[in-house]
């Protein structure tokens, strides 16, 4: 049964704690292969949103649904197969950088996984390390820096095909020739997929088939760029800073 990715979200309220909502009554739909850009202020809620998407939390009203169907009748393992998280910090394990993508899925062959760190544009600086694809990350990465983490990160997304992709854009400076390596690598893993994007860079929001604008939990404002920004409400401010 393959995934479409239609992913709706109706009048979801989530509380951490009884008593008090962290995110208000979000409704918004993803069409498949749309990208919906997550902006707002620290501690709006972006985090909680997109963990409510892979079940590490349940809703406490309203209903997520993944082409039509409830996601809490889908079980978590299943649910997470068809997704993809590339955060700020992506876990990688001591292991070689070649078993660390084949995370994404354990039966791919060798020549699979070179594949996808082409694509992903890891390949080059994976083969100018020494001992290549077969060097050994210890468990906290260090020996790469967080760009080239980065970029195992997306590899191992584009390796794993899903049709939904979680994406928490950096916020911490990369120097710009692993920014541009990592921003070609997300535009082929972002490709086809519905794509929920917790945005800090003005192309990814610009480009965004919709912004969700979140407040303090709830959802204030949602709309492709140019309507946002012809509304002069919260977004508009936000944009022209
Ligand atoms: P930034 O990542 O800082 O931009 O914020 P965010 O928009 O991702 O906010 P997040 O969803 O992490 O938090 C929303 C609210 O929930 C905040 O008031 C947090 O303090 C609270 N919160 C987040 N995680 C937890 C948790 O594990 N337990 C409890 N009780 N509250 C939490
Ligand atoms: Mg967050």
């Amino acid at each position: 049964d393959a995934v479409q990715g239609a992913v709706v979200f109706h009048k979801v309220s989530f509380a951490y704690e009884e008593g008090r909502n962290t995110l208000k009554e979000i409704s918004f739909k993803a069409k498949p292969g749309e990208t919906i850009a997550i902006i707002g202020p620290t501690g709006a809620g972006k985090t909680s949103l997109i963990q409510l998407l892979s079940r590490f939390y349940d809703t406490s009203e309203g209903t997520i649904t993944l082409d039509g169907r409830d996601i809490r009748t889908i079980r978590r393992e299943s649910l997470r197969s068809h997704m993809a998280f590339v955060l700020q910090d992506s876990f990688l394990f001591e292991g070689t950088i070649r078993d660390n993508i084949r995370y994404g899925k354990l039966d791919a062959t060798d020549s699979q996984v070179e594949e996808a760190a082409k694509l992903a544009n890891a390949h080059s600086f994976i083969m100018r390390l020494s001992g290549g694809y077969d060097r050994v990350l210890i468990a906290d990465g260090s020996g790469i820096s967080q760009g080239q983490r980065q970029l195992i990160a997306i590899a191992r997304a584009i390796l794993k095909d899903p049709a939904i992709l979680v994406l928490d854009e950096a916020t911490s400076s990369i120097d710009t020739v692993s920014e541009i390596k990592i921003q070609e690598g997300l535009k082929r893993l972002m490709e086809g997929r519905t794509s929920f994007v917790i945005a800090h860079r003005l192309n990814t929001i610009r480009e965004a088939d919709r912004i969700l604008v979140l407040k303090e939990g709830c959802l204030v404002e949602q709309g492709p760029h140019e309507e946002l920004l012809g509304k002069q409400g919260l977004y508009s401010d936000l944009y022209h800073g």
